[in-house]
């Protein structure tokens, strides 16, 4: 069964790798999608994203990373992937990815969304939160894989 991962990964987080390392155990694939979202002004371009999760995902077999726009079932779709995988942090997170869950299944009902729920050390963890310590001179290599905090470092110096 493949999985798709989807998300911004703006920058990828120790949480999302997690979530990654688990599900490789549980598909035969999972593909890493970023979104584009021309909306958003994001800190690492889609290429640059794409570039750094591979980096991190090196030591997996079954992980592949891509790009899509547009609908996530979509391209879920053009993939021949059954299953979009999401991870849990705290109840906060619930309605929202209900939400998305239920409108994805509207759309098209051969999709599930399975959920993790994320290794208890990064239940506090985002992107936004990385950013935003980052942006204040702190330390962040706790709280993301090694090349993203050199990235996010000479970002920021
Ligand atoms: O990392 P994020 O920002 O929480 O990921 C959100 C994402 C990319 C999974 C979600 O915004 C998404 O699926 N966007 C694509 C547009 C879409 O399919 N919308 C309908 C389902 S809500």
């Amino acid at each position: 069964m493949i999985a798709i991962y989807p998300g911004s990964f703006d920058p990828i987080t120790l949480g999302h790798l997690d979530i990654i390392e688990r599900g490789a155990k549980l598909f035969e694939q999972v593909i890493v999608a970023v979104l584009c979202n021309p909306s958003k002004s994001p800190l690492f371009s889609v290429e640059t994203r794409i570039e750094q999760i591979r980096e991190s995902t090196q030591h997996l077999r079954n992980i592949e990373v891509d790009s899509f726009t547009g609908l996530t079932v979509e391209y879920a779709k053009s993939r021949q992937a059954s299953v979009l995988l999401r991870g849990l942090r705290v109840l906060s997170d619930f309605e929202k990815e209900l939400q998305m869950a239920h409108t994805n299944q509207t759309l098209w009902d051969g999709i599930e969304t399975v959920f993790l729920a994320t290794t208890k050390e990064y239940s506090f963890l985002s992107s936004s939160i990385v950013k935003e310590i980052a942006q204040f001179g702190g330390t962040i290599d706790h709280l993301v894989p090694e090349n993203i905090a050199r990235d996010i470092y000479v970002y920021y110096s």
